[in-house]
């Protein structure tokens, strides 16, 4: 039997056995999507965590996600079977950091893009995804809202709002490549594609995109628009979903360097050693866990 195959049967026979479920992300391997029970964006695989009956998450996707999980569903085991798979943006906003910016602007609320750790979700009133963020913005009473870390978010969402937005200076080490000279290439190779790319690119290539979707609402999008072809400005993992999900219709990457490393961490071996020896497991500490909690739930009771 092929290694794969024999990987996913083990993977299967394993999962039953913990009663496990896995979850990952858009932009994890093709092998890893195959197997999962959800493939999703950040806040599907968020409410997920959050209601799944089992006793055991293997979360294939990024630390801060895994986290997330764990501050959902303390009752379970959650199992991150790549632990160096990081989200460099997420650290690139510390909890004393905002802590500072809270008292500098003592009328402002505080949103937490969920690519955070859980220290900076604990300092915050409310999460986001890339799916929510306009919505969250508008939940709020206050008119003046700190937004950390993703600075490109944070101006996507300013140009639907009203409220005076300030934005941190972080960023996407993969979506913030992408030029808006890239956007001319491609649409110049491509000329009847519709460009559709994710809110974390710099203002310049949003400025030109036909959409700005989430992941997730990137393969709708392309599933269900009456058009053919179109260009797709987010991590290239996303194409094996969007292959096996509208395989009629014809998407190009905008890069096909964007490349998350990080996603690319995890692979079905590493699957089948955290089912098998129930490790790396992430856990959040009780306090910090409660107030980041308080963040991520104000989140997800927005429909
Ligand atoms: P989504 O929530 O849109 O899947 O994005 C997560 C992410 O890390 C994008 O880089
Ligand atoms: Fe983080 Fe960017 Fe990778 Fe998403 S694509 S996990 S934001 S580094």
């Amino acid at each position: 039997m092929e290694k794969n195959a024999a990987l996913a049967e083990g993977i299967q026979a394993l999962k039953e056995e913990r009663d496990a479920v896995i979850l990952a992300h858009n932009y994890q391997i093709g092998p890893v999507q195959d197997i999962a029970d959800l493939v999703g964006d950040s806040l599907e695989l968020s409410r997920a965590a959050a209601t799944m009956d089992c006793r055991v998450i293997i979360f294939c996707g990024v630390d801060f996600m895994a986290e997330t999980a764990a501050i959902l569903s303390p009752e379970k085991k959650v199992l991150l079977p790549a632990p160096d798979a990081c989200c460099p943006m997420a650290e690139m906003v510390t909890a004393g950091e905002l802590q500072v910016l809270r008292e500098r602007y003592p009328d402002a609320a505080v949103i937490a893009y969920v690519n955070t750790t859980a220290e900076v979700k604990a300092e915050s009133d409310i999460c986001c995804t890339s799916a929510n963020a306009v919505k969250v913005v508008e939940s709020l009473d206050e008119n003046q809202v700190i937004f950390v870390p993703d600075r490109n978010l944070a101006l996507y969402v300013a140009r639907s709002s009203e409220k005076e937005i300030l934005p941190w200076e972080g960023y996407c080490i993969v979506h913030d490549r992408y030029t808006s000279a890239d956007v001319r290439a491609a649409r110049a190779q491509h000329p009847a594609a519709e460009v559709i790319v994710h809110p974390e690119c710099r203002p310049e290539v949003i400025d030109l995109a036909d959409g700005v979707f989430s992941t997730s609402g990137i393969i709708r999008h392309a599933c269900t628009a009456p058009w053919n072809e179109f260009i797709i400005g987010t991590e290239v993992g996303i194409l094996h979903r969007l292959g096996k999900e509208c395989p009629e219709k014809r998407c190009y990457p905008l890069s096909e360097k964007a490349i998350c490393v990080n996603m690319k961490r995890t692979d079905l071996q590493k699957v089948y050693r955290a089912l098998d020896r129930m490790e790396p497991r992430i856990t959040v500490p009780g306090e910090i866990a409660a107030r980041a909690r308080r963040a991520i739930d104000r989140m997800l009771a927005i429909r």
